[in-house]
């Protein structure tokens, strides 16, 4: 698939998140040396930069299998517990979205994770009696939006922690002239700025936007990306200047509008424009932030000076806020 193809297999191939990166290529390297397992591995930070990615890279440089799944698609102790049993010696077991596996499953990944070992419950009431069924040795690879989204006991596990940041519109160039080198599509460097700078510090959005400027590059111009087709394209894709989009503006445009700038809770202005609390927080609010538009308050969100002038709007006078 297209998507998969994209990703790169290796760690000299990944651009950017360069801290996370070498250190990453460290606890490899010294782990392959003493003929190890990898240390378990949280990965967190805002969706789309990257994680299942990295998770695919660690096992091909470990050489071992990948096994892929989330959270939320593992219900039952029992389901866990099956994907356990069948992996291979020091297989990559890798699970998305990990702060929503439930406590009953969480139980049972103690264990696997400290001593390679599931304890089963038999029998009911005072004859029940737990036997210990040896697993194969694993790496867990979880990936989640935010570390504090984790319970303690679960994160205490990971023996390595890294944090995944939002790419520079540079880097984020980098990697749209490399996709569009494997896709086939003709792009120059000024063309791949202009996304870049428009894919709201992430390459997923910046992959995604290639593919559709593409279209647009296609049927309106010559076929090839260059700075003004790119430009008209994103336009016509309602992406601004900056790369923000519809719901981004709405986020401010409320805030500005209906709460004079704030401070205003994050469920309040969840409810006042329709989103999911957790998805402002995860997808949204991270590059308002990045950009200096927003800030978070002790007492809610704020619009800041730069996210009104973006906006092409003033702060009222007559009202004191936080601005
Ligand atoms: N494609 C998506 N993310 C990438 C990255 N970090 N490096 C290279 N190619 C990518």
């Amino acid at each position: 698939d297209v998507e998969g193809s994209l990703r790169p297999k290796t760690l000299s191939e990944y651009i950017g998140q360069e801290k996370a990166k070498q250190n990453l290529s460290v606890y490899i390297e010294a782990a392959r040396q003493r003929g190890e397992p990898l240390d378990h591995v949280l990965l967190y930070g805002p969706p789309g930069l990257g994680k299942t990615t990295l998770a695919g890279i660690i096992a091909n440089e470990m050489n071992v299998n990948l096994r892929v799944t989330s959270g939320p698609a593992i219900e039952k102790p029992g389901d866990l517990a099956a994907l356990l049993t069948n992996l291979s010696e020091n297989d990559i077991l890798f699970i998305d979205e990990i702060h929503r596996l439930s406590r009953a499953v969480e139980e049972v990944l103690y264990p696997a994770m400290e001593d390679n070992a599931l304890d089963i419950i038999i029998g009911k009431g005072p004859s029940a009696r737990s036997i210990r069924i040896d697993l194969p040795h694993f790496t867990l690879v979880g990936a989640t939006t935010r570390a504090g989204q984790l319970t303690g006991p679960l994160r205490d596990r990971f023996g390595v922690i890294l944090r995944l940041e939002l790419y520079t519109p540079e880097q984020l160039a980098h990697i749209v002239r490399r996709s569009a080198g494997i896709l086939g599509i003709d792009c120059d460097e000024e063309g791949a700025h202009e996304l870049a700078r428009r894919s709201r510090g992430t390459p997923r959005i910046a992959n995604r936007l290639l593919k559709r400027v593409r279209d647009f590059a296609q049927v309106l111009g010559d076929g090839a990306i260059h700075r003004q087709i790119a430009a008209e394209a994103l336009g016509r894709l309602e992406i601004d200047e900056l790369g923000l989009d519809n719901i981004d503006r709405l986020i401010l445009e409320t805030m500005i509008k209906n709460y004079a700038g704030g401070p205003v809770g994050l469920d309040t202005l969840a409810a006042a424009i329709g989103e999911e609390s957790v998805t402002i927080e995860d997808v949204y609010e991270p590059y308002l932030i990045q950009l200096g538009f927003l800030t978070r308050t002790p007492r809610g969100r704020c619009v800041t000076l730069p996210g009104y002038q973006h906006m092409n709007m003033r702060p009222n006078p007559q009202v004191r806020s936080a601005v």
